[in-house]
């Protein structure tokens, strides 16, 4: 027996849909058996090989939905077009897992789920921030082992953020979530970095600032930095949601780690490799005033040797997107994609998606990463 379980929703469907992992809530199922798909999902939790990946694609596969824990690339994507694939989705925002150019290649669209991981991503950046700046892991491990004999002045002294400066690098959907959260929670000043500009954030931030200042308390102020170098000096506390390629890998290193603050705060819920993670160990044995908060690893399921070890850092599974909504939004939308791809439908090329969650959503596949490569069409509206 293979060391794979799989289960089918829907048999008699005539188009082959593989999953590779189980993905939470049901309107997914409801969604693809609507396109007429057999659904067959890996119920196993081991993280599939590409051999069986290629192994379940067969010699008939319509569609596949595929995990941030594996590779598509040209193998993966040249065995679905070879099985009649027209459509994959990614079950993830993140797309660090994809060639990209492979799917193009062999032409077969590829989607995302953007838009429903957003307020719960920047919610774990808090957490997470909360967490290294009050103390929490170190203090829960403390109250475990028996070890409160009594209150002291002295005892998880931590870090004041109100009126201080928090920077994001990466201003998209959840850097600019996150950064909302901190300024209008917290009162802090907010420093970006990012390619672009974001005026959106600017104005919303200096609306707020007016209005903080109408109520008799002081402005808060928004800034683009022009480096992450000048963000790293500045902030107190920083927070990562950029994308991971080429010009983000080891984008903070022991160089740019040795400009921030001796107690700034650091929280990654990016992807793994955008922190030179023996680095990170490094500084933070170094410093122990230096906090870092951490949802992703840069070889996971792995961490650098000697990070569970330090005290000044807090560490979850990446578990960013897990909220029941999101997680079960992200399956809706990923069901979508595929859907929608094998339907015929348009693209959808605006960036709220929020309605395809719903009863009576648009006739489009939400988020194709590859449909301007494709020249596949796109919703007119
Ligand atoms: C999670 O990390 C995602 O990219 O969706
Ligand atoms: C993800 O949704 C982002 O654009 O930040």
């Amino acid at each position: 027996m293979s060391r794979l379980e799989w289960r089918t929703v829907n048999p008699d469907g005539s188009r082959r849909v593989v999953v590779t992992k189980e993905l939470p809530g049901d309107r997914w199922l409801e969604v693809l058996k609507a396109a007429d798909c057999r659904v067959e999902i890996c119920t196993s939790n081991d993280v599939l090989t590409t051999e069986e990946i290629k192994t379940a694609i067969g010699k008939s596969c319509h569609a596949a939905i595929g995990q941030l824990t594996e590779d598509w690339g040209d193998e993966l994507f040249g065995a679905l077009k070879s099985a009649g694939g027209t459509a994959y989705s990614n079950y993830a925002v993140g797309f660090n897992n994809i060639d990209l150019n492979a799917a193009t290649k062999h032409g077969i669209p590829v989607g995302n789920t953007p838009g429903v991981l957003t307020e719960t991503t920047a919610e774990m950046a808090v957490a997470l921030t909360f967490a290294i700046a009050r103390r929490t892991g170190e203090a829960e491990r403390f109250m475990r082992a028996g070890n409160y004999h009594g209150w002291l002045p002295t005892l998880f002294v931590g870090e004041l953020l109100k009126g201080k400066t928090v920077g994001i690098i990466g201003a998209g959907r959840i850097g600019s979530a996150y950064g909302k959260m901190m300024v209008e929670g917290h009162k802090m000043n907010l420093v970006y970095f990012d390619l672009y500009q974001n005026r959106e954030l600017e104005d919303y931030i200096s609306s707020y600032s007016q209005f903080l200042e109408s109520q008799g308390e002081p402005a808060v102020t928004c800034q683009r930095a022009k480096t992450v170098e000048d963000l790293l000096k500045l902030a107190d506390c920083v927070s990562i949601h950029t994308v991971l390629d080429d010009t983000t890998h080891h984008l903070i290193n022991s160089e740019r780690l040795s400009l921030m603050k001796k107690n700034a705060l650091l929280v990654n819920t990016s992807r793994g490799p955008v922190i030179e993670e023996a680095a990170l160990v490094k500084h933070c044995r170094d410093n122990p005033g230096f906090r870092a908060g951490l949802d992703v690893f840069e070889k996971e399921p792995n961490m650098a040797p000697g990070l569970a070890e330090l005290d000044n850092v807090v560490i979850v599974p990446h578990i960013a997107s897990a909220t029941l909504w999101t997680r079960s939004g992200m399956a809706t939308m990923a069901a979508g994609n595929v859907a929608g791809l094998l339907m015929g439908y348009p693209v959808w090329n605006k960036p709220e998606v929020l309605m395809f969650l719903e009863n009576g959503a648009p006739k489009a596949a939400p988020s194709i990463l590859n449909a301007k490569e494709l020249k596949l069409s796109f919703h007119a509206e």
